[in-house]
């Protein structure tokens, strides 16, 4: 079936890490759909950048802080999300990062902790706050963001964020299947590298920039509107039959 054209017009899309990179281009492109936005982010200010450019184009927006680490504020952004628009229609959990590069025996508790709590609590926390919702309206989708690495495992740089973009597709396959007659479809995208500020919190060297561009049959990394696309057709209708998968975005292989 062709997308519905006005298929996001008067629907609600919540989007976690908002502020930046894929989540600002996700949140850009749904509102360009006729979509209203909540854009989470723990960094205010970049949340609200986000629903200033969404407004500037004419859309619906609103920007709420929070820190997808604890239950609390992701309830909070929830609520917020159905308290202005009266319902949630799509969850895009975007906030992630690898904190970090360093060795596998380099990897301290305090690191491992924070990957998992950012990458696979956040998501955990988002998918599970939003369920009874969307389970009571009888549709909703998830899409989160899985991430390339997880095939490689991170060798030498990223095992900690890797295993816990693992641990995200394995979140995704089990909701997926766990609801799937029930109206809620749930996927995952899995980039290999994005040219957005991530690299650069992530203390990617330019060696390292460089390694990934040589793995890159295209040899450039994706736009975040790029990732955005993706994640839009797979909350539409023209995607109805997919639920539980990754879909790879690698300029033809990447990390493989
Ligand atoms: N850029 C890449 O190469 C790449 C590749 C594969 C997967 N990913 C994944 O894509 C997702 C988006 O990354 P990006 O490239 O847009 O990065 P980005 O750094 O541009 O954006 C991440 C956003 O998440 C927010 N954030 C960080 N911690 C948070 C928290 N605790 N609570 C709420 N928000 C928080 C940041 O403030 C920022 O606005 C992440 O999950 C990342 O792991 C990125």
């Amino acid at each position: 079936m062709a997308r519905t054209p006005d298929f996001f017009h008067n629907k609600t899309a919540l989007i976690t890490g908002a502020g930046s990179g894929i989540g600002r281009a996700t949140a850009l492109l749904f509102a360009r759909e006729g979509a209203r936005v909540v854009a989470g982010d723990i960094d205010l200010p970049a949340a609200q950048e986000t629903c200033r450019q969404v407004e500037a184009a004419g859309g619906a927006a609103q920007p709420v802080g929070c820190d997808v680490t604890s239950r609390a504020e992701v309830r909070a952004l929830i609520d917020a999300g159905i308290d202005r628009f009266g319902a949630v229609d799509f969850l895009f959990n975007s906030a992630g990062s690898a904190l970090k590069r360093c060795g596998f025996l380099e990897i301290d508790d305090a690191l491992w902790e924070r990957s998992y709590d950012l990458n696979v609590n956040g998501t955990f926390y988002a998918m599970q706050e939003v369920l009874p919702h969307m389970l009571e309206r009888g549709k909703g989708t998830i899409v989160n963001v899985a991430s390339m690495a997880h095939k490689r495992g991170g060798p030498g740089g990223s095992v900690h964020y890797a295993s816990a973009k693992g641990a995200v597709l394995t979140l995704t396959l089990g909701v997926a299947r766990e609801f799937a007659d029930r109206g809620i479809r749930c996927l995952s995208v899995s980039p290999a590298s994005v040219e957005t500020p991530f690299l650069d919190a992530s203390g990617t060297s330019q060696a390292h920039r460089e390694r990934i561009l040589a793995g890159i049959p295209m040899k450039r990394m994706a736009t975040a509107d790029e990732i955005a696309e993706l994640v839009v057709f797979m909350c539409s209708d023209a995607c109805e039959f997919m639920t539980a998968d990754t879909v790879y975005v690698s300029g033809g292989g990447g990390f493989r």
